[in-house]
């Protein structure tokens, strides 16, 4: 059956098949290409795309942006709109459903991007909620096929740090998803919820992947073509970083760890923006507190040759543009 995703939203990678998503990530090379020799296309000429954001964004808001005016659409970046707050979800998205082609949402709650969804009548994106990160993980299977050339079947994939963040959450449903060995690294209280990692142990059953928990950063790590780390608290629990740190500074991603791996050409990747050194307001905040330097991985891990980190965020832009042209665009 040929993949047609004209109509579909994309609120959480479960919603998808693993022809799916290797259809986006095809569809985001090619586009790659494309833009690489300078070519502007018109799949989303006359679309108009509106950015809703509860949360702050650099690289997601951005990457939509240029994606849209890349093909030829138009954006309306929305903050502080009356949704939620004097106008119901509802009602919001059967009035932007009647301007927009397509609506992002990044914010709190799936809740709120799953009910923008059932209302708009046009494709909904989930930009990041506190449950899930879809479009970033499109852009992490797109970095790691072009880095390590061989079938998703035969990567390991380990997540290190808060494992029942959005970002834990959503690889580890990718992974099952492309049949790939992943393994979540946390302190047994940052686990992923049972409903997480049951759903993606069933998947493993149809795609042949094998999804691990452990407290064991050895035992983890061995054998990784790929370490993944984020943010040890995220968007939203910025009171929390004292208590992460107590409980995550033995899962920082240094040199020991990456050495752990076994293999010295391990990838290392995040999702970004990253506190690796204290060029930050937080980062400053945390060396005068906690005398630390970084927090989920070192500088020299972030610098290093295995980092395919920028490539990474680039790749946003790219994947980003496959979901818009793919479900409401002229293919
Ligand atoms: N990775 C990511 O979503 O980055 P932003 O928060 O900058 O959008
Ligand atoms: N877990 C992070 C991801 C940022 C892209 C957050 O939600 O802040």
């Amino acid at each position: 059956m040929p993949v047609n995703l004209n109509g579909r939203s994309l609120l959480t990678l479960r919603d998808f098949t693993p022809d799916e998503i290797r259809y986006l990530i095809n569809l985001s090379m090619d586009l790659k290409a494309k833009k690489r020799s300078g070519i502007h296309g018109n799949t989303l000429e006359g679309k108009n795309i509106v950015l809703i954001f509860e949360k702050a964004s650099t690289r997601t808001r951005c990457a939509f942006e240029v994606a849209a005016y890349d093909e030829g659409g138009n954006v309306t970046f929305l903050t502080n709109s009356q949704m939620g707050v004097k106008e119901s979800i509802e009602d919001t998205a059967r009035v932007l459903g009647r301007y927009y082609d397509g609506i992002e949402f990044r914010g709190y709650r799936q809740e709120t991007v799953d009910n923008l969804a059932r209302h708009a009548g046009v494709p909904v994106w989930n930009g990041l909620t506190d449950l899930y990160h879809p479009t970033q993980i499109l852009a992490d299977l797109m970095t790691m096929q072009e880095q390590l050339k061989k079938p998703f079947q035969n990567m390991k994939l380990c997540f290190v740090g808060d494992a029942r963040n959005n970002m834990g959450n959503s690889l580890m449903i990718g992974a099952a998803k492309m049949g790939m060995k992943f393994t979540s690294i946390a302190p047994p209280s940052l686990f992923p919820s049972e409903d997480i990692v049951n759903y993606a142990r069933q998947v493993a059953t149809e795609t042949g992947a094998v999804i691990e928990v452990t407290d064991e950063i050895g035992v983890g790590v061995k054998g990784s073509d790929a370490v993944y780390t984020d943010v040890w608290a995220s968007l939203g629990e910025e009171d929390k970083f004292a208590e992460r740190i107590a409980l995550l500074q033995p899962y920082q991603v240094n040199n020991a760890l990456m050495n752990k791996t076994g293999n010295p050409e391990t990838l290392f990747m995040h999702c970004l923006p990253s506190f690796h050194d204290t060029n930050t307001q937080i980062g400053i905040t945390v060396k005068e507190k906690h005398d630390l330097d970084s927090m989920e991985v070192t500088d020299g891990v972030f610098r290093s040759r295995n980092s395919v980190v920028y490539d990474q965020a680039e790749n946003r832009m790219h994947t980003i543009k496959a979901v818009m042209v793919a479900t409401c665009g002229k293919l």
